[in-house]
C-alpha cells in the first residue's frame, strides 16, 4: 500500500485582493504536496475558505449583497488565483459547506456532553477583524496585538470552552515531540506567551454574531469562528459525516503548514480540541514567517502605495506563474521573514530563471539539434575526470534536496537545484563542447557531453517539477518524459532513451530588462 501525506493550508478568509503574502502558505504547500506525489506517496491536499463572522457579514453588507451570494463571488476569485498560480489541491472546503456545518455541531455538542465546555458569560476587549477576545495585558499600546487595530469592550452571554485545562498537556505533547511545532523557535513563543502565564478558558460562541453556525442545542448562540474553522482539517475529511473513510484513511494530518500569527491557534487550541475529543493529533503543525514589504507585513495597500505591484495575478500574467513561485521559496528563508521587492523578484528572474536554467536548457537542446539533429544518443561510461566530477556534484545536490524536503525546507531545496543548473554550465565552460565539435575525431566525446548534460538537465527539471511545474513540464516533454512519473533514476546518467529525438522548445524564461519591467510594474501598481 502507497505510504499516505495529508498536508493542508490554512482555510483562507475569501477575498478578492489576495496577495503574494496570501500567496506564500499555498505555494510552499502546492511544491510539497508535488513533491510528495513524485515519491509516489498517496498524498491529500486540502485547503479552502473560512466563511464565517462578523466581519464577513460587514463587507458583504458594504457590497450590498446577502452573505452567501458575497461568498459565492469571492469564492470563485480565490478559486481561481490558485488555478492561476497552478495550485493543484486535492480539495476545497468552504466552512458553509453544509456538511462542515453539521459536523462542526456535533463536534460542539460532543465537547459539551463531555463537560469540556460550559455556559457563562463573557466580559472583555474584543477585535472585530481578527475575531479574538483580548485582555488587557495582552494589547499593544491599547490595541489588538495581532493585527493594531482598536479593540472595544463587549459582555454577552456565552459558552467557553475549558482551555484552562490543557496547558500542562500541550506542554508534555511539546516535550515528548520536539518535532510537533516547528520551527522550535516558535515552540518557545507558545510556551513563554500563553502557556506558562496560564490558559484563560476559551469563549466559543456568540449571540450578537448572526452569520456563523448555530449551537445545535442552544440556537441563538453561534459558533466562535475558530472553533467552526479548525476542524475543517477533519470535517474535510468526513469525519462526523456519512462517510468518514477518508477520514480514517489520512487523518491524523502529516503537516499543517500555516502562517506564524495563527501558531496560537493551531498548537494549542486545535491539540486542545483533538484531546477533548479523543482524536489522534496532527502530526506536525509548521509556522511560516512573513513575506515582508518595507519592513511590514505585505499588504496591497502598502505596496501600492510605495508604487510597486505584488498582484500575484498580474505577475503571473507578466512573467509566469513559475517565476511567482520560485521567488517565494527563495526570498522567504524557510521558517523566517524575507523582504520583498520587485527589483529582487526582477533580478532573481533574470539571474536564475533566464540565464541560469533557461540558458542551460536553450543552448544544450540547439547543440544536440545542431550537432546530431535533436536525437539522443547513447552516451559513453563517464571516463573524464570532468565528468565524474559533475556527477559527483550531482549526486550530492540530489541527496541534499531529498535531505531538505523531508523538513520542508523549500528554500534549500531549490537553492539545491539551482546549485546543480549552476554546475552543469560550468562543466559546458569547461569541455566546450563546440571546441570538441570541430575536431572529427571526437564524435563521441561530443556525444557524451551532450549525453551528460541532458541527464543533468532531467535530473534537475525532475527535482525542480513540483516547484515550479509549467516550465518544467515543458523540458520533461520535450525530453519524451512523463511529467507527473514518480521519480525515477536520479542517481543515474542513464535515465534518456537513446534513438529518441528531442521535443520542440520555446524559450522558457525571455531575459528581462528590468528598468522598463520596473516602470511597467510602477505604472500597473498606481493604475
Ligand atoms: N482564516 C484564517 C485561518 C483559519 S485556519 C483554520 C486565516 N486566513 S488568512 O486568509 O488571513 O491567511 C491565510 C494564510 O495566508 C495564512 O497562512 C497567513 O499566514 C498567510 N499570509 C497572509 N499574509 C502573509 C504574508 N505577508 N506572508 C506570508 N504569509 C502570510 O488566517
Amino acid at each position: 500500500m502507497k505510504e499516505k501525506f495529508y498536508i493542508t493550508t490554512p482555510i483562507y478568509y475569501p477575498s478578492n485582493k489576495l496577495t503574494l503574502g496570501n500567496a506564500y502558505t499555498n505555494v510552499i504547500c502546492d511544491a510539497i504536496a508535488r513533491f510528495n506525489r513524485k515519491q509516489g506517496k498517496d498524498v491529500f491536499y486540502l485547503t479552502g475558505t473560512d466563511e464565517h463572522g462578523q466581519k464577513i457579514s460587514q463587507s458583504a453588507e458594504a457590497a450590498g449583497k446577502e452573505e452567501k451570494e458575497y461568498l459565492d463571488e469571492i469564492v470563485e476569485d480565490t478559486k481561481e488565483l490558485w488555478k492561476i498560480l497552478n495550485i493543484s489541491y486535492d480539495k476545497f472546503i468552504r466552512t458553509t459547506d453544509s456538511y462542515h456545518e453539521k459536523a462542526v455541531q456535533k463536534i460542539f455538542t460532543d465537547l459539551y456532553n463531555k463537560g469540556y465546555i460550559y455556559k457563562g458569560s463573557y466580559k472583555g476587549l474584543y477585535c472585530t477583524p481578527c475575531e479574538s477576545f483580548w485582555t488587557e495585558s495582552q494589547l499593544v499600546d491599547g490595541k489588538c496585538p495581532d493585527c493594531g487595530r482598536e479593540v472595544k469592550f463587549q459582555e454577552e452571554e456565552a459558552y467557553f470552552f475549558k482551555l484552562s485545562s490543557f496547558g500542562d498537556k500541550i506542554l508534555k505533547l511539546y516535550e515528548e515531540n520536539p518535532d510537533f511545532l516547528l520551527p522550535k523557535s516558535r515552540v518557545n513563543e507558545m510556551v513563554n506567551n500563553f502557556i506558562k502565564p496560564g490558559l484563560s478558558d476559551l469563549c466559543v460562541s456568540r449571540t450578537s454574531v448572526k452569520w456563523g453556525v448555530p449551537v445545535e442545542f442552544d440556537p441563538k448562540h453561534t459558533i466562535y469562528v475558530w472553533i467552526d474553522a479548525l476542524p475543517n482539517y477533519i470535517t474535510a475529511l468526513g469525519y462526523n459525516g456519512e462517510d468518514d473513510s477518508m477520514f480514517k484513511k489520512y487523518w491524523p494530518a502529516d503537516v499543517h503548514v500555516i502562517g506564524k500569527e495563527i501558531v496560537r491557534f493551531h498548537a494549542i487550541i486545535w491539540p486542545a480540541i483533538l484531546m477533548a475529543l479523543d482524536l489522534p493529533l496532527p502530526k506536525q503543525v509548521f509556522g511560516h514567517g512573513w513575506l515582508l514589504f518595507g519592513g511590514d507585513k505585505l499588504s496591497k495597500s502598502k505596496s501600492t502605495d510605495k508604487g510597486e505591484c505584488t498582484d500575484p495575478r498580474i505577475l503571473s500574467k507578466l512573467y509566469s506563474a513559475d517565476a511567482v513561485r520560485y521567488i517565494l521559496y527563495r526570498e522567504i528563508p524557510f521558517g523566517s521573514d524575507g523582504n520583498y521587492s520587485t527589483e529582487a523578484f526582477l533580478t532573481r528572474f533574470n539571474a536564475d530563471l533566464s540565464n541560469n536554467y533557461g540558458n542551460l536548457v536553450s543552448r544544450t537542446f540547439s547543440m544536440v539539434k545542431k550537432y546530431f539533429d535533436g536525437v539522443i544518443f547513447e552516451g559513453e561510461e563517464l571516463v573524464d575526470e570532468d565528468d565524474k566530477a559533475l556527477k559527483e556534484f550531482v549526486d550530492k545536490e540530489v541527496k541534499n534536496v531529498f535531505d531538505y524536503m523531508k523538513v520542508y525546507d523549500v528554500t534549500r531545496a531549490t537553492t539545491s537545484i539551482f546549485n546543480i543548473f549552476t554546475e552543469a554550465n560550468t562543466y559546458i565552460q569547461k569541455v566546450q563542447p563546440w571546441a570538441v565539435a570541430k575536431d572529427e575525431t571526437k564524435t563521441n566525446r561530443l556525444k557524451t557531453i551532450l549525453k551528460n548534460l541532458l541527464e543533468v538537465i532531467r535530473i534537475g527539471s525532475e527535482l525542480f517539477y513540483p516547484f515550479a511545474p509549467e516550465s518544467t513540464g515543458k523540458v520533461l516533454t520535450a525530453l519524451n518524459l512523463d511529467k507527473d512519473a514518480v521519480y525515477s533514476n536520479l542517481d543515474s546518467f542513464n535515465g534518456l532513451k537513446a534513438g529518441e529525438k528531442l521535443g520542440e522548445l520555446g524559450i522558457l524564461f525571455p531575459r528581462l530588462d528590468i528598468k522598463a519591467e520596473i516602470e511597467k510594474l510602477s505604472e500597473l501598481a498606481n493604475s
